[in-house]
């Protein structure tokens, strides 16, 4: 791809870019921000690690969005991030009106590009992107799910001993402590979860990665997690970038897709060039169904909080 932009040079964004520099997703990686010099310092000091890192990448720091036009694919990580006490939706009118305005910014300078949202509260971001820029909702999809799923796996490769590359898993449901991680699909090379560790266990770790987000803020105590997030950013642009057609938990707009209309929740997605190419629906148990539908609301509420 020739040119992927990043918006918001802060931790998600700045180690978003680092990352998709080093994977050489594009000829050129633009990093933005509203702060004078912060993306144009980052951006050199990234491009300096080059040489090292063996990457052909030219990443730009910028303040405006010439440089960004014709951008194949947006990141956006602006806004401000959870402090201790704070919920993600607690940040929902201030990143609103961040993110409205980056997305006029977007749909003015490029507006073929695919938007991946990051902003929090993630689906909340998403529906402000998809509505100001008017783009389809092929092209604004959000990262949460394939997060929330690393966060799963992680724990339970640890509780297990076993590599983390051998857990398949999904978290679906919205980026908050609604999320519904799959128990009934998570297996280890195949095999039932429920036949290599106790429920209790697998309760625990559901439990944990729920609250996977406010354990780490609990620890920054300055702001929120970044190392996780900015590779499962990386991860959906990777699968779109080179036309994967990975199946990875996304935010996504329904539109009649398990049952539930026109909000943004987490669901399996099939990313390739353009984008979302397919919401793929899996046969839910009642009590997952139910729990999805306890998360839909959650979001909705909170995008009904929002004036555009
Ligand atoms: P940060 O505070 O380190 O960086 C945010 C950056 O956005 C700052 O540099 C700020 O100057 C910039 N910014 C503010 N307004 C802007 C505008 N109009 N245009 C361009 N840049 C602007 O925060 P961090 O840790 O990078 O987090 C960024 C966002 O991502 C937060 O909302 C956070 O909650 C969210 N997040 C979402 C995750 C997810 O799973 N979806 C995971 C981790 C973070
Ligand atoms: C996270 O889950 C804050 O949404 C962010 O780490």
């Amino acid at each position: 791809m020739k040119k992927i932009t990043v918006v918001g040079a802060g931790h998600v964004g700045a180690t978003t870019a680092q990352r998709v520099a080093e994977k050489e997703l594009a000829q050129e990686v633009v990093l933005l921000d509203i702060i004078e010099g912060t993306p144009q310092g980052k951006g050199l000091d990234q491009f300096q690690s080059a040489p090292i890192e063996g990457f052909d990448s030219r990443i730009i720091g910028t303040n405006d969005y010439g440089p960004t036009a014709g951008s194949g694919i947006f990141i956006v990580t602006a806004g401000i991030a959870r402090k201790p006490g704070m919920s993600r939706d607690d940040l929902v009118s201030t990143n609103a009106g961040i993110v409205k305005s980056v997305s006029e910014q977007i749909r003015n300078s490029s507006p073929d590009a695919i938007v991946i949202v990051v902003s929090n509260p993630l689906d909340v971001m998403c529906y402000v992107a998809k509505e100001v820029t008017g783009f389809p909702r092929e092209r604004v999809i959000g990262m949460a799910g394939v997060l929330d799923t690393a966060r799963y796996r992680a724990f339970l490769a640890a509780a297990m001993d076993v590599s983390v590359e051998d857990i398949q898993a999904m978290v679906l449901g919205g980026h908050g402590d609604s999320m519904v991680p799959l128990v009934s699909y998570t297996t280890v090379s195949g095999i039932p979860v429920t036949q290599m560790l106790e429920r209790k266990a697998i309760d625990d770790i559901v439990a944990r990665t729920r609250s996977g987000g406010a354990e780490i803020v609990g620890l920054l105590k300055t702001g929120s997690a970044y190392y996780a997030p900015s590779a499962a950013a990386v991860q959906m642009a990777e699968a779109i970038v080179k036309n994967k057609k990975r199946i990875l938990p996304c935010a996504a707009w329904l539109q009649g897709e398990y049952g539930l209309d026109d909000l943004y929740l987490g669901v399996p997605c099939k990313l390739g060039e353009n984008g979302l190419e397919q919401i793929v629906e899996v046969e839910l148990s009642s009590k997952e169904q139910i729990a999805l539908n306890k998360s839909a609301d959650e979001v909705r509420s909170t995008i009904a909080s929002v004036s555009l």
